[in-house]
């Protein structure tokens, strides 16, 4: 049977977007729900257009009682019968509480090479640093930010004249790339890294 995946996101969901893309044919999961903190975010039209289930938690109302926030997602997503969470683009931090059962069974993608650059602004902080390559990574979720087995990276290299914006534009471009490949071979119990290029 299909594993059934839970796609968070708070934005245009360009990475949710090639996950959906990626999952039909012989692939061994289905996507099951789109979630977002945010209700206008673009990847919520686009996945209820595409007939995907949806759901909008706004963390606002719950004024940083981070626990409350996580339960109503828990709540949310329960009936979905969820296998697999994949955080893509997600901007809320969950804690403990909410990622401990889920162990194992949580991926999230990080524009960044990790250990590398976790947070915000990674592409900035990236330059301002003077790398000569950036990308991005696929990881479990453990409750430490940005932390986890990693699961997948892909490499690209910092142009002259780069800026924040069109480093990310390359990376994000690698990110459509990577987190599929790593949500089926993941859907298929393997979790050995994947090194791109
Ligand atoms: C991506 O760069 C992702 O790595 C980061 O947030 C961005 C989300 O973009 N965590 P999108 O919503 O998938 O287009």
């Amino acid at each position: 049977m299909s594993k059934r995946v839970a796609i968070f996101l708070s934005g245009g969901g360009s990475n949710m977007r090639a996950l959906v893309r990626s999952m039909t044919g012989d692939h061994p999961a289905r996507p099951a729900l789109v979630l977002s903190n945010v209700a206008g975010a673009g990847g919520i039209a686009w996945a209820g257009a595409e007939g995907i289930a949806t759901e909008v938690v706004d963390h606002r109302p719950f004024r940083g009682d981070r626990a409350a926030f996580e339960a109503a997602l828990a709540e949310r997503l329960a009936p979905h019968a969820v296998d697999i969470i994949c955080l893509a683009g997600f901007m809320r931090v969950l804690t403990a509480g909410f990622v401990t059962p889920w162990r194992g069974r949580m991926l999230n993608i990080h524009p960044s090479l990790l250990p590398r650059y976790r947070g915000l602004d990674t592409h900035a902080r990236a330059l301002a640093a003077g790398e000569t390559e950036a990308g991005c990574t696929v990881h479990e979720v453990t409750p430490a930010l940005d932390d986890g087995p990693i699961l997948g990276q892909a490499r690209v290299p910092v142009l002259p004249g780069d800026t924040a914006r069109s480093l990310a534009a390359r990376v994000l471009e690698q990110e459509h790339v990577l987190y599929p490949l790593v949500l089926r071979r993941f859907a298929e119990g393997d979790r050995r890294p994947v090194m791109l290029p």
